[in-house]
């Protein structure tokens, strides 16, 4: 047991608060200048709390009073609670793009867990990039680690309906182009569309990757859903703090419990609950810290014949009040392993089988949470596409795409850059209309720098007037979790790289086959030979600084788009003394 009494096995916090030298007097005295007792520093687990709030980022500005109550129940159960901050990603207000700054918050946190006397650590994650980031840091330390999400906002309200983040606002927008909305009702609807704390209520990316803890099984049950106002997060918050003492004392490390079959789960999970396009890169990131074998196609393969049954925006309907309302993601866990989709056997944070955590869930809202044989879709999951203009693959989310357009042949209307798209798209004589294919370059991870949600780029003006509201799109960037449309995504290698996409012209045709996992520029390798002759890489915006680093050392989004030097776990160690 690491409890402090065996000496081979003491905690790590003992190399700093135990024994009677000059080195112990250093680090209890001046942590005591806080008021801890002499009985905080007796062996009991030091639990870190890493905890991401900041004023800047609105989804996770409630953190400071959950991290207060994760406090009490760790206190509670006999450990010394710690708190300690991380960079935090405000996706809403962070340039050029939050994604830039994932791996360096992962850095930050890696380092914070391993520099400091810390047994185990509890994650506050919410907005999109604070779940991937925090896990990849503690991955790569590897101690006994439980997360827990600051929940959703309550449903936007906007004159007596349903307003979903990011979702109604791209059709908001679209709709003030179309000329169907008014400007001032636009921007009357701003308000009420984030009215309480918490992070997207839609199933964007910060719900998704509240799933993925849930699913992983790092998280405790019920994490996804509760709303961040609801009582019951407040009483989950304590639970963890409780159980986070509980795991140093059991020694259960991340890497027992994110095991290749829990990603197995988490990915069939991201298919049954229409999940963000960007828990891909994010969870091949946190494999990869782990040393986990996990590529695009075991996405393709796991999430194939999963449907989509949670009804909610994007995809669907409804937001995540009522996912919560209808029994949240234990019933969905359920659902998968029902039909023989999910690992039961594999064992979670709270040290039960993910089973057992969900073999009693119910569904009160069939509409929220739809049956097995009457789905939204009936295949879910991240569709990995290849071919000559993605060797290493693209992704597209056939639940958020139109069905008609799954199979497409269009001439390609080409952007070199996203400054170029917007000087472009609304001018009236850019010769595009609905069967075209847009084509978007340099946004990947190297080009944007970070990879941009600029992917789901609004169609021409000229278009939406006719009633449109899809075409095919591509490009080398990522996509908002709360967006839509028939949306080719994370194309590598990308176009900055010198992928194909670079050499794609006006006027090239280009198919799409979704069914048959194809995306093909008819153009012949000869005429590409002579392109590629001529391409030349276009220049970072910075030369210095982290925006250096990453655009050296980043890795392609079919690697996660972590940093080169950062994949693998490297341990929590015991760092040498500085005195
Ligand atoms: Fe933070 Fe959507 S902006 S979760």
């Amino acid at each position: 047991m690491a409890d402090g009494t065996d000496p081979k096995k003491q905690l790590r916090s003992r190399h700093w608060y135990g024994g009677a030298n000059k080195d112990a007097f250093m680090h209890r005295s001046w942590i005591k200048n806080q008021g801890h007792p002499d009985h905080m520093f007796d062996g009991r687990p030091v639990i870190g709390i890493c905890n991401t709030w900041s004023d800047l980022n609105p989804c996770n500005a409630h953190f400071k009073e959950l991290a207060e109550v994760v406090k009490r129940g760790v206190y509670e159960a006999g450990g010394f609670p710690v708190e300690f901050p991380a960079m935090s990603l405000g996706e809403t207000t962070l340039r050029p793009t939050a994604m830039l700054f994932r791996n360096l918050a992962s850095m930050e946190v890696e380092e914070s867990i391993r520099a400091n006397p810390i047994d185990g650590v509890v994650l506050l994650v919410g907005c999109d990039k604070t779940t991937p980031a925090l896990l990849m840091g503690a991955a790569s330390c590897d101690l006994p680690t439980i997360a827990l999400s600051g929940g959703p906002m309550l449903n936007g309200k906007f004159r007596g309906c349903d307003v979903g983040s990011g979702t109604s606002v791209w059709q908001f927008s679209e709709a003030v182009k179309a000329g169907e909305m008014t400007l001032a009702d636009f921007m009357s609807a701003e308000s009420g569309m984030s009215r309480s704390p918490g992070h997207c209520m839609t199933m964007g990316t910060a719900s998704t990757m509240a799933s993925m803890v849930e699913s992983l099984g790092i998280g405790l049950p019920e994490n996804a859903a509760y709303p961040a106002v609801d009582a019951r997060r407040k009483r989950l918050a304590h639970l963890v703090g409780m159980r986070a003492v509980q795991i140093v004392k059991e020694d259960l490390r991340i890497s027992k419990v994110l095991t290749r079959e829990a990603f197995q789960n988490a990915i069939r999970t991201n298919g049954a609950i229409g999940g963000s396009t960007n828990a891909v890169v994010h969870l091949l990131a946190v494999a990869g810290r782990l040393g986990i074998e996990l590529t695009l196609d075991d996405w393709d393969q796991w999430g194939r014949d999963v449907p989509t049954i949670v009804d909610l925006m994007p995809s669907g309907r409804f937001l995540m009040e009522d996912f919560c309302y209808a029994g949240g993601l234990p019933v969905v866990l359920k659902a998968l392993g029902e039909h023989g989709m999910l690992n039961q056997d594999v064992v979670t944070i709270n040290g039960k089988t993910m089973w057992e955590n969900v073999k009693d869930a119910q569904n009160y809202n069939a509409e929220v949470i739809r049956p097995w044989d009457n789905p939204l879709t009936a295949q879910g999951g991240i569709a990995v596409l290849r071919g000559n203009l993605a060797p290493n693959g693209a992704i597209l989310k056939p639940s958020a795409a139109t069905p008609a357009l799954m199979q497409h042949r269009g001439r390609a209307v080409v952007f070199e850059n996203i400054d170029d798209y917007k000087k472009k798209i609304a001018d009236p004589n850019l010769d595009i209309d609905e069967t075209c294919i847009m084509v978007l370059k340099n946004c990947g991870p190297k080009g944007y720098p970070g990879m941009a949600e600029v992917g789901n780029m609004g169609l021409p003006p000229k278009v939406l007037k006719k009633g449109i509201t899809d075409m095919v799109r591509i490009s080398d960037a990522r996509m908002s979790g709360t967006a839509y449309g028939t949306v080719v995504l994370h194309t590598s290698p990308e176009a900055a790289a010198g992928g194909p996409l670079a050499l794609v012209k006006d006027g090239d045709i280009i198919e799409l086959d979704v069914a048959g996992r194809g995306l093909h520029l008819e153009v012949g390798d000869e005429e590409l030979a002579k392109r590629r002759a001529h391409w030349k890489a276009p220049t970072p915006p910075f030369d210095s600084g982290y925006q250096k680093l990453y655009v050296e050392h980043v890795l392609q989004a079919d690697k996660g788009a972590d940093l080169d030097f950062l994949v693998g776990m490297r341990g929590a160690g015991i760092p040498r003394e500085s005195h």
